[in-house]
């Protein structure tokens, strides 16, 4: 069990072993997101089911909730339970999209799937195994995004979190290119664990600029932040 202390927290929240930890991210997201009374909202890569809970307490008509890991799934049902909002969430097994009904348009998606770079994911413990972002952290955010467009409403919304540990730039050109509109909602620089910041692999992906981490007096800091795209 963990506790949310983020936006319309607290409460519990069952975890399993392979269950995302809500993180500073979570926090972030959850922050920046504005869902509307009668919205249908994606939360893809739900995790615990913390945003898609989040959201239907803001007024959701419907939140149809994804992730990759077939318990977290139980998990997220099971929580949502307990936060009395079972009738107006729905989740899914499965990879991306590729699970949820045909013809669903959504008026927000929350965009929250793993991007950190598998290097790091393997040297923080951060994810398991396979559900990482990709080489550079900006490959499944990409493939999110290119298959988004089919999923939203003409003015929909979509809340993304995107950090300097991964390929930030390609994320934030390709939303640009896909969506037109997009702005920053937030920003949060966060320090990095020296066991990460010292890590081989992250030390030649700094070298290499594919991710940025900047010095603060003795720690590593790596930043954070929150775009909204308009569909
Ligand atoms: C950064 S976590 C966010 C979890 C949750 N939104 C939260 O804030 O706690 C990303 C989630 O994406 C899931 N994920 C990874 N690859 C996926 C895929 N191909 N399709 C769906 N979900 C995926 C992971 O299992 C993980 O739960």
């Amino acid at each position: 069990m963990v506790t949310w202390k983020g936006r319309l927290g607290p409460f519990d929240l069952r975890v399993a072993p392979g269950t995302f930890r809500p993180s500073t991210i979570s926090t972030m997201v959850a922050e920046s997101m504005e869902v509307g009374d009668s919205d249908v909202v994606i939360d893809m890569g739900c995790g615990s089911g913390v945003l898609s809970i989040i959201a239907a307490k803001l007024g959701a008509n419907v939140v149809h909730g994804v992730d990759a890991e077939q318990e977290t799934i139980e998990i997220a049902t099971a929580n949502a339970a307990a936060q009395g909002v079972e009738d107006r969430t729905v989740f899914y097994q499965g990879d991306m999209f590729e699970p949820l009904p045909e013809g669903l348009e959504a008026d927000v998606l929350i965009g929250d799937v793993s991007g950190i770079p598998d290097d790091v994911a393997e040297a923080t413990g951060w994810f398991p195994s396979g559900l990482s972002g990709g080489p550079s952290g900006a490959e499944l955010p990409l493939r999110m995004l290119e298959q988004a467009r089919d999923f939203m409403r003409k003015g929909g919304k979509v809340f993304l979190p995107t950090g300097s540990l991964q390929d930030e730039a390609s994320i934030i050109d390709a939303a640009r290119d896909m969506f037109g509109k997009i702005r920053q909602l937030t920003e949060r620089r966060i320090p990095l664990p020296s066991t990460v910041s010292e890590n081989p692999a992250i030390i030649k992906m700094a070298q290499d600029k594919i991710i940025d981490i900047t010095q603060r007096g003795s720690r590593m800091i790596w930043t954070a932040r929150v775009w909204e795209a308009t569909a």
